[in-house]
């Protein structure tokens, strides 16, 4: 199969019609890109586990057209509701008891879905479009780092998918905040672009493993090829040895990628991706990334790491 990497215009007609057929479609969206596929259908669904090589134990994340989607796919309790109208649209991705038109391979079987609506134009504008919810995951490999741009896509999934809709780079660059919605807390299930910080605003918040078996919440997820270590004060050990700088100089490494030269966190979680995925490029024998700080977004920064590292 020729993957054909489309811009928005044309290329948001020739997304929707792919979808109206049951096929995945790459889609930017402010966190990352996403492999979408019609949410309802669960051919469609299949053939994104299938080009990503997912196993079926690892649910999808159904994206709304509209709000009032939210109610026809999950049971929203109050508290879900507010953190919607508060969030939505934006990088924040709610665990709710699922509705029974969920399909099952979506929710991996489980009584629950993750549910959220995107902030990016494009990605909005094929989902008015095609008037229904798609389930997306990363539109990445499983395990493999997510795609903050079109080539990373075709680097991921080329030959294997029909099109890559270009909307240029994420601007979050990380995956969306997921929250479990219990009756009055918050379980954080993944760090994200909306902070712990922003969600105590609404109940107390905690983090803890979802109990599914194979998702993000594996130990080593989100993996370059090239062996990662994170160090508070990074040090070359060899010749071929590449830095992911948060405030380091690059000196004495072989190639360094710099995250923000402002130290603006928000910044660095925007570039992660794409300087990970330049370094694993470069045919070094060691990542050395530099800590830190673990307060707002550079807590999600530092979870991605430390599963890189595992
Ligand atoms: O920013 C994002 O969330 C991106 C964009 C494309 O929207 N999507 C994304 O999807 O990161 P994915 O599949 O790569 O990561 C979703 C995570 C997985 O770790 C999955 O196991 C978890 O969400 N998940 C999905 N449904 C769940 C559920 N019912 N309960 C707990 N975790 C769930
Ligand atoms: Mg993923």
């Amino acid at each position: 199969m020729r993957t054909r990497i489309l811009q928005p215009g044309d290329g948001v007609a020739e997304a929707v019609s792919l979808l109206a057929e049951g096929l995945p479609v790459a889609l930017p969206t402010e966190t990352v890109y996403g492999l979408a596929a019609d949410a309802l259908s669960p051919g469609a669904c299949a053939c994104v586990f299938e080009a990503k090589e997912r196993p079926l134990s690892d649910p999808l994340i159904v994206h709304i057209p509209s709000l009032d989607w939210l109610s026809r796919i999950a049971a929203p309790s109050p508290l879900a509701l507010a953190l919607a109208e508060r969030f939505w649209p934006g990088p924040l991705t709610l665990v709710l008891p699922r509705q029974a038109l969920v399909p099952d391979i979506v929710t991996a079987g489980q009584d629950t879905v993750a549910i959220r609506m995107s902030a990016h134009p494009v990605f909005a504008e094929v989902l008015q479009a095609f008037g229904r919810p798609v389930a997306a995951p990363s539109a990445n490999r499983f395990g493999r780092i997510s795609p903050t741009c079109a080539a990373h896509v075709a680097s991921e999934l080329d030959g294997r998918i029909a099109m890559i809709l270009d909307g240029g780079p994420c601007t979050h660059g990380i995956e969306s905040t997921i929250v479990h919605v219990l009756p009055n807390r918050l379980q954080i299930l993944r760090p994200g672009p909306i902070t712990e910080d922003d969600l105590r605003a609404f109940a107390p918040a905690f983090h803890g493993p979802s109990g599914i078996a194979a998702p993000g919440g594996l130990k080593s997820h989100y993996a370059p090829r090239t062996k990662l270590v994170i160090e508070r004060s990074p040090k070359p050990k060899g010749a071929r040895n590449g830095l992911l700088s948060w405030s380091h100089t690059g000196e004495g490494f072989l190639q360094a990628e710099f995250l923000s030269c402002s130290g603006d966190l928000r910044e660095a979680a925007a570039n992660l991706y794409g300087a990970m995925r330049r370094l694993d490029e470069a045919g070094l024998d060691l990542i050395i990334a530099e800590a830190l700080p673990e307060y707002g977004i550079g807590a999600a920064i530092m979870e991605r790491l430390r599963k890189a590292a595992a």
